[in-house]
């Protein structure tokens, strides 16, 4: 089934997949596509409407990009946002001015004309704005339909033509009735009936891996964490056991999670998955080793090996899955920055298996969605809302030498501060949270007796994207619980702090 269809444009603006991602939660299918289509290819596309995406260019700019004024003479129902609404307005004969200071952050903006994308929005409401041109003119047939004090066009369009322009940017969450308005743009203007769900991504990813895969074999190298768990949970319902999965188990994970991944997907899904037990190799290569960037190198060269020496016994597949999502994708593109830490993904995989093609099912996806897929696909919330996990896993929450004891200690705080936190119902609104066992001892009395032992850290943060991230405020009671049962039921453990810094200036994790 054909679904309805919206043409995301992008004009090279940094929220452009932002965009696509509002118009697919409000449930119409929509792609962002290079700005440089041609209009024949636009009418092939078929959209019910087209947004052109914001971008960093005047369109006065030479090489600013443009496209055949002819799209806009389709009679395809049209919205303009920031740069995509100063280039209609060029287009089509209005006046476009660099304005004598850029306007970025939030403004009041009110309606001077109701049309259909005002349709429950209050007359006045605050919108995000980042831009230095703006419309001054609109072209003939067009109407202001709202203003700022400063921002004399906001919104302009015309209800006959079904064109709009928006200089702010609805798709941040800064821009009250963002949404909204996208709403309108799709329901009103569009006349979208919402035919899109996560139910119809999964159905379309399911043929498209069908199609493009057919008889052949592909492989995964499954974390356990949520990105890899749903790709291949996507694969395997597209393919079943031609989906040839391997788990690395390298002695660092947190208590049960080894158990846990093999029982949900080979045991409950039925899945190929072969596990690696490599634990031994693992740690006897971190005997000694206390430099967190050598672990996390150590960590990830093993891995590596590991990988291949399985791979090896599969012999060649066609395809190799890689869980990347959206956020992935932009981070990758950021050119280059100073390295705070290396981190360990499946990134050096592609060298050492032998394949033909890389299968990224999720790459269009926030994290957000991804969990909805996953929940789409039937797996359970402990898999779905698995919080973040380094790939070098306790490794880097054990200062100082990793050794099977510290790990037991570990393993024993982390799984009660888990399950603290899960029951005073946290889990959801806390980024991540987990135990780190400092390499200092103190000392302390435990039924009349001096102890010596470990200090363990509890870290919990809240963050949207782990690029920023504060310290969760957990109420004092919780706190109290967790601090009580660790002290009591795990052994080599006799203080525990709470660790109250941000990011910056601190990382999430301790190493
Ligand atoms: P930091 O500690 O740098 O962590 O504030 C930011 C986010 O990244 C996770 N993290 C990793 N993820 N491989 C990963 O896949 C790694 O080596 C790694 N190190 C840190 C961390 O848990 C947090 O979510």
């Amino acid at each position: 089934m054909q679904h309805e269809r919206v043409l995301v444009l992008d004009f090279g603006g940094q929220y452009n997949q932002l965009i696509a991602r509002r118009v697919r939660d409000l449930k119409v299918y929509c792609d962002l596509k290079p700005c440089d289509m041609t209009v024949e290819e636009i009418k092939a596309y078929d959209p019910i409407g087209i947004i052109f995406t914001g971008g960093p260019n005047s369109v006065y700019d030479a090489g600013s990009p443009h496209i055949d004024p002819a799209v806009l003479q389709l009679g395809i129902p049209v919205l303009g946002i920031c740069y995509g609404c100063q280039l209609i307005a060029y287009m089509l004969g209005g006046k476009v001015e660099h304005a004598a200071t850029s306007e970025y952050g939030k403004r009041t903006f009110s309606f001077v004309k109701a049309s259909p994308l005002s349709k429950g929005i209050p007359a006045s409401s605050v919108c995000w704005m980042s831009h230095t041109d703006h419309v001054v003119e609109v072209p003939a047939g067009f109407e202001v339909l709202a203003s700022t004090q400063t921002c004399p066009v906001t919104v302009y369009g015309s209800e006959e033509k079904r064109i709009y322009g928006v200089q702010f940017h609805p798709e941040v969450v800064h821009s009250e009735y963002g949404n909204k308005i996208l709403e309108n743009f799709l329901y009103e203007v569009c006349g979208a009936k919402g035919d899109w769900t996560m139910g119809g991504f999964v159905a379309e990813q399911v043929e498209k891996i069908r199609r493009k895969v057919g008889s052949k074999k592909v492989l995964c190298a499954m974390s356990g964490g949520v990105d890899s768990a749903v790709a291949a949970t996507l694969i395997h319902r597209a393919i079943g056991s031609q989906l040839i999965c391997v788990f690395v188990d390298h002695g660092l994970h947190r208590k049960n999670e080894p158990e846990e991944v093999m029982s949900v997907f080979r045991d409950g899904l039925g899945m190929n998955l072969v596990k690696a037990d490599a634990a031994e190799s693992f740690l006897s290569k971190l005997a000694g080793v206390i430099d967190p960037e050598q672990k996390r190198k150590i960590i990830g060269a093993e891995f590596i090996n590991v990988f291949e020496k399985e791979a090896k016994k599969i012999g060649a597949v066609d395809f190799l899955v890689q869980g990347t999502i959206y956020p992935d994708v932009i981070e990758s593109g950021k050119g280059k920055s100073a390295v705070i830490k290396s981190h360990h993904n499946v990134g050096g995989l592609p060298d050492v298996v032998d394949f033909k093609e890389i299968i990224e099912p999720l790459r269009d996806l926030f994290k957000d969605e991804v969990r909805r897929v996953g929940t789409e696909l039937g797996l359970p919330d402990s898999v779905v809302w698995r919080q973040p996990c380094p790939g070098p896993a306790l490794a880097i929450r054990i200062m100082g030498e990793v050794t099977r004891e510290k790990l037991e200690t570990l393993r024993g705080a982390d799984y009660i501060f888990r399950e603290e936190i899960a029951k005073a119902g946290l889990d959801k609104s806390i980024w991540q949270y987990f135990a780190v066992i400092t390499n200092s001892k103190t000392v302390g009395v435990q039924g009349d007796f001096r102890t010596y032992e470990n200090v363990i850290a509890l870290r919990a943060v809240t963050s949207v994207d782990a690029m920023t991230a504060d310290w969760a405020r957990i109420p004092y009671d919780v706190l109290e619980t967790v601090s009580n049962r660790i002290t009591n039921e795990v052994k080599h453990a006799n203080r525990i702090v709470y660790d109250i810094t941000s990011k910056p200036p601190a990382t999430i994790e301790w190493e």
